[in-house]
């Protein structure tokens, strides 16, 4: 078995994507709901087609009842592409943010609330890392064509680094497909950064003895023999808020109601997609409660704030959090306050832009080659 030295990097890993972004100005930090809520409809009055708000389904209340469009990752995508609106304001994390602002107009401007939305998950995969990673891979396997695919919840650069390998995004609603024209090009795939949506796509494609990990922060989890032997290579990047759920937390729910179904999101470990019922993206979760009869009960594997919206939105079936009490939030998907929003409309409606997000124009470019592609598909 062959190990390989892990690179040296000089990246400037910080916490924050943009840490340029302004904070929330104190006068904004302790506002009472019911005046926030006149303030921010009063604004958006004002504002009237020039605004659009687009919330993703992990939003809290206060942020997705303010929404335009709720969805998920690509349906947000979608939606950002058809807007006609001069300020997309998102609710959601940098990297939906970012997305939003390739595939729009040059003369529209993507406005993230608050600055500290950012995703660990996507900072588990910096652009940087990932090309030093690909060298060693490639070496790994100088006669095959590798494909780097890179989830959504990615930044801009390493979307940008997948489209210049002739690779593309996929979001958790279209991950298969993703692989499936990866492989119409090339010969094997690298995909990034969840290795847990990554496995369960190669389970649903029958291709689960085709893995190889690598672990980019251990060279012991870099091993040249297994990718030159594996169609798949999963970077070891992982949501913390979906691998806490476990199978024990199923078995107790079926215990507790044998008739009650299970639905997680495919973030999840391999054994709780395995022991669920159904498997899907936020889109399809929600789909799945909303086409439920009455009195049915429904365990939800994903963000807690969703799992609450559907509660709200369905009080007919009995819709509950898989792993209850220990169910947790998104803390980056959390970091969008209404407060914030209060305060970009209201400058907005001044004439005064804050927290846009603008990808530098040769990422840009790029990275509009591997969303592109994923629209395509
Ligand atoms: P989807 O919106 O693609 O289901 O992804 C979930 C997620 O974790 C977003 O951060
Ligand atoms: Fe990132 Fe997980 Fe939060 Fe989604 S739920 S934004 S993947 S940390």
């Amino acid at each position: 078995m062959v190990k390989m030295e892990t690179a040296e990097l000089d990246t400037d890993l910080s916490l924050f994507k943009y840490d340029t972004l302004e904070q929330l100005p104190s006068r904004y930090r302790d506002l009472e709901e019911e005046e926030r809520t006149d303030r921010i409809e009063a604004a958006l009055e004002e504002l009237g087609d020039d605004v659009v708000i687009l919330g993703h389904n992990y939003q809290r209340r206060e942020i997705v009842e303010h929404a335009d469009f709720i969805g998920d990752s690509y349906q947000l995508s979608t939606e950002a592409a058809e807007a006609d609106a001069e300020y997309v304001i998102f609710g959601g994390v940098t990297f939906m943010a970012e997305s939003a602002d390739i595939i729009t107009d040059d003369d529209q401007s993507v406005i993230l609330p608050s600055m500290e939305a950012s995703c660990p998950m996507a900072g588990m995969a910096e652009a940087l890392q990932v090309d030093s990673a690909w060298a060693e891979i490639t070496a790994a396997a100088p006669d095959d064509e590798i494909i780097p695919i890179t989830y959504m919840n990615s930044y801009a650069d390493l979307k940008a680094f997948c489209a210049s390998q002739g690779g593309l995004v996929c979001t958790s609603s279209n991950a298969h497909e993703a692989f499936e024209y990866a492989f119409e090009k090339g010969d094997k795939v690298l995909f990034l950064p969840d290795k847990h949506l990554g496995e369960n796509t190669a389970h649903r494609l029958d291709m689960e003895d085709e893995i190889a990990e690598w672990d980019p922060w251990d060279p012991e989890g870099k091993d040249a023999d297994e990718v030159a032997e594996s169609d798949i290579i999963l970077w070891d990047g992982y949501c913390q808020v979906h691998e806490r759920f476990r199978e024990e937390h199923i078995e107790e729910i079926r215990a507790d109601n044998p008739d009650a179904n299970v639905i997680v999101h495919p973030e999840c470990r391999r054994e709780v997609v395995e022991a669920a019922d159904v498997a899907g993206s936020t889109a399809t979760i929600c789909e799945t409660v909303a086409n439920a009869d009455p009195g049915e009960t429904w365990a939800i594997g994903t963000e807690i704030h969703l799992t609450n919206h559907l509660q709200r939105w369905h009080p007919e079936v009995d819709v509950v959090p898989l792993c209850g009490d220990a169910c947790m939030d998104c803390n980056a998907m959390r970091q969008i306050d209404p407060n914030y929003l209060a305060w970009v409309l209201e400058e907005l409606a001044e004439g005064r832009e804050h927290n846009v997000i603008e990808v530098a124009p040769e990422e840009k470019e790029l990275a509009g080659v591997a969303l592109d592609r994923m629209l395509e598909i």
